[in-house]
């Protein structure tokens, strides 16, 4: 083997491309797999919103990769010498130091997740003239932009939006779309540029290097910010040495260093980035510091713990090294891999290429008889828990908020993501995901649509309520008790 930084494999005799964990477990959770006629209820009661189910009922939890991942020994251990300080606490100077290591930046605000770091980026850039061009949006960061009196632009290649596709990098940002909106909008009303690592919401698909640079030269030749939002930017690093022939034998330290070094300001949530809870702001330039500094205190805490208790600073410090470790990254996306494309074999129409933080199911092929008036990706979430007690989170209408006129705006893509944080679920378990799934497509007619019975004016998924809009789900529990008898 001459390559410097070989990726961790292991071939099997018989050929079969299984992903091999790299990790034991030492410390397990007992999980309850309830019968179907609790999951009802449980539906019922949580108003047919995922987010709305507690953990005694749910078996799988694949609502997100956020504060989920699996911690390692390392963290937890990191975790007992936390230095409880207001300021100046040595767990903070660790953090700092990590942050230098790892994304190779100098100066750090912490913020107590990844959406307060894009709150204080709202407050401090945004203004109502704003317009906040990005290769797509995430909720929250598109919240925090609209809240402040902004819109944003969703710049990506046509090729972004095609479900079944091999393109290795459909997260790239649409350049010739980036320099035509600054020259109409104008630059003074462009406050910064947004570069979403493995773009969460068209299914985790990565942007490759050779695409943030031609970024930066459009920011550089209009002198825009330019931020990185590095929540997914381990797993991206990771696809770019997969994906990208110039960065094949770096490491990820190396490919890391380039990404960051091409931003003016990375944020990121910890709860993704290095399996811990937090969040931070970071920045070579000074006077970005200073324009952020005096939010910290206001919003989070003093500039040292930033709303993170310092135990979670320790680990999210621990966490970050990590990510430098092709075993660990690696995890995440070859399970998804191989629930992709084993669920592919059965038909069932998935995202593709494989990307990250979970897999995504295409609802609007999967229900194509629900019309997109009744949410179908909320429609297949909420049918995906009643058989399987697996908690899916739904990426489409639902999640989208209503223009200013209150109208809806039909998401780009209807999906059911299924995540899979990292290192926390077995092969067995992810069996059971593709067989389950796999069963619901044959039953597909039976899933009907839902609408909504309580719905907040913002970020309505979280804590909006649904109902059916006729009695399908009992009519899929009946056809499951016969095919599956007294199963659970
Ligand atoms: C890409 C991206 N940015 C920002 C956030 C917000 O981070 P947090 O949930 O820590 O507030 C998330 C959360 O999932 C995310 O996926």
């Amino acid at each position: 083997m001459s390559s410097k930084h070989q990726s961790p494999q292991v071939k099997f005799y018989s050929g079969e491309e299984i992903p091999l964990e790299l990790h034991k477990v030492r410390i397990v959770q007992k999980l309850n797999l309830v019968p179907i006629e609790r999951r009802l209820e449980a539906l019922n009661e949580g108003g047919f919103n995922t987010f709305q189910l507690t953990t005694l009922d749910v078996f799988l939890d694949m609502l997100t990769d956020s504060g989920t991942n699996a911690m390692s020994d390392n963290q937890l251990s990191a975790m007992m010498q936390a230095d409880d300080a207001y300021a100046g606490s040595q767990s903070f100077i660790r953090l700092q130091k990590a942050v230098l290591d790892v994304l190779n930046t100098k100066y750090l605000l912490p913020v107590h997740q990844g959406r307060a770091a894009e709150n204080i980026l709202g407050v401090a850039y945004v203004k109502k003239t704003s317009l906040v061009p990005m290769n797509y949006h995430f909720t929250t960061a598109m919240a925090h932009i609209t809240e402040n009196g902004g819109r944003i632009a969703e710049l990506l290649y046509p090729e972004a939006y095609v479900i079944n596709s091999d393109h290795p990098f459909k997260g790239n940002m649409n350049i010739e779309a980036l320099d035509e909106i600054i020259k109409r909008t104008g630059k003074e009303h462009i406050p910064y540029v947004r570069m979403e690592a493995s773009t969460n919401l068209i299914g985790g698909q990565p942007f490759s290097i050779q695409n943030l640079r031609d970024v930066r030269a459009i920011c550089d030749k209009y002198e825009i910010r330019l931020v990185l939002d590095a929540s997914l930017v381990g797993e991206n690093a990771y696809l770019v040495k997969q994906r990208e022939e110039e960065f094949k034998d770096k490491s990820m330290a190396e490919i890391l260093h380039t990404m960051t070094g091409l931003a003016d300001l990375v944020y990121f949530s910890a709860r993704k980035l290095s399996s811990s809870r937090g969040g931070g702001i970071c920045t070579n330039n000074l006077k970005i510091y200073h324009e952020l500094e005096a939010l910290v205190p206001l919003y989070e805490g003093f500039t040292t713990y930033g709303g993170i208790s310092t135990r979670e600073i320790e680990a999210m410090a621990v966490g970050l090294y990590e990510t430098l470790d092709e075993t660990m990254i690696s995890q995440s996306p070859s399970f998804i891999k191989y629930l992709v494309n084993e669920s592919k074999k059965k038909g069932i129409p998935m995202i593709t290429p494989a990307g990250v933080l979970g897999a995504h199911v295409d609802a609007m092929d999967f229900c194509s008889h629900i019309p997109q008036t009744e949410y179908p990706a909320g429609a297949l979430a909420a049918a995906f828990f009643l058989v399987s007690g697996v908690r899916g989170m739904e990426r489409g209408s639902v999640s989208n908020q209503r223009d200013e006129e209150g109208n809806e705006t039909y998401a780009d893509m209807e999906l059911l993501r299924l995540a899979v944080p990292r290192r926390v679920f077995t092969l067995s378990q992810i069996s059971y995901v593709i067989d389950r799934l796999s069963w619901l497509y044959d039953n597909r007619e039976l899933i009907g649509g839902l609408k909504f019975t309580y719905e907040p004016p913002v970020l309505r998924f979280f804590m909006g309520k649904l109902a059916p809009t006729s009695d399908w789900p009992q009519k899929l529990m009946a056809k499951f008790r016969k095919d599956f008898g007294n199963s659970l």
